[in-house]
């Protein structure tokens, strides 16, 4: 299996603080990945310096074997062929949620306000979010925001999606149809990289989990392997937590 994204000795330190500490970390096409990891265990870091907003330290990026931590690329063209969703704030809260969802087809790739829009109506329908197209976002409720996010991140057809602890702000009751909007991308055949506590939902749909410890990769594979079966003592000891 090739690798779509490929980093290699990844350095990253803020100040005097070192968060990642040489990162080696590949995902394929049509893979989906789960980062796991503490609290300050440098996974929003990684996932910021791979889609190229946090310049690294140390260390190579490709895609699709091209070096794109090469200070020469041209990285808003690389962000272009990315989406992501964070944790919260991710709509503008001025515009529109059409607007929202269309801002970086019509803006970045230039696709013609009608055009971006009948996809975007197309999109939001399918998540049954049509009718609040022409609201501001917060006259939705935070899983329909964290939805609507998710939609204006993949209205570019992405080939890498980002996904940065979604659920993480949403009120237990919201969590579900986020998730379940991740889970028919992925069986979609979406390409994910996403930080994530949801355990569950890592062994369910993740091909592979991996576990970051203090800015280094302690282990990864199969979830059935690393949240089942961990060999790692400080992959038990984090695993331990969810479950106790
Ligand atoms: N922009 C920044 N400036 C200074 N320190 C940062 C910055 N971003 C992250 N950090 C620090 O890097 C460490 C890892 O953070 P982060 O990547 O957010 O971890 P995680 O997402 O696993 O919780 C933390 O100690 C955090 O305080
Ligand atoms: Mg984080």
């Amino acid at each position: 299996m090739t690798a779509l994204l490929r980093a290699t000795g990844i350095h990253k330190s803020f100040g005097e603080r070192e968060v990642l500490r040489g990162v080696d970390i590949d995902l394929a096409t049509h893979e989906v990945v789960a980062l796991i990891g503490a609290s300050g265990s440098g996974k929003s870091t990684l996932l910021r310096c791979l889609n190229l907003l946090e310049p690294i330290d140390d260390g190579q990026i490709f895609l699709d074997d091209e070096d794109i931590s090469d200070p020469r690329i041209d990285a808003n063209r690389v962000r272009a062929r990315f989406g992501a969703v964070f944790q919260s704030y991710n709509l503008f809260p001025h515009l529109t949620v059409l607007d929202n969802v269309t801002l970086a087809s019509r803006v970045v790739h230039r696709t013609p306000r009608r055009e971006a829009e009948a996809r975007a109506l197309e999109l939001l329908g399918r998540i049954g979010l049509a009718d609040l197209a022409r609201e501001h976002p917060d006259r939705l409720s935070g899983g329909q925001q964290q939805r609507a996010a998710i939609v204006r991140a993949i209205a570019t057809d992405p080939e890498v999606l980002f996904l940065d602890e979604i659920t993480s702000a949403l009120d237990p009751e919201l969590v579900g149809e986020v998730l379940e909007l991740v889970r028919q991308l992925a069986a979609d055949g979406a390409t994910i990289l996403m930080a994530t506590h949801e355990m569950a939902f890592a062994r369910d749909v993740a091909h592979r989990v991996v576990f970051l410890d203090a800015g280094t990769i302690v282990e990864q594979g199969p979830p059935a392997d690393v949240l089942a079966a961990p060999r790692e003592p400080r992959t038990r000891e984090f695993l331990a937590r969810f479950t106790a």
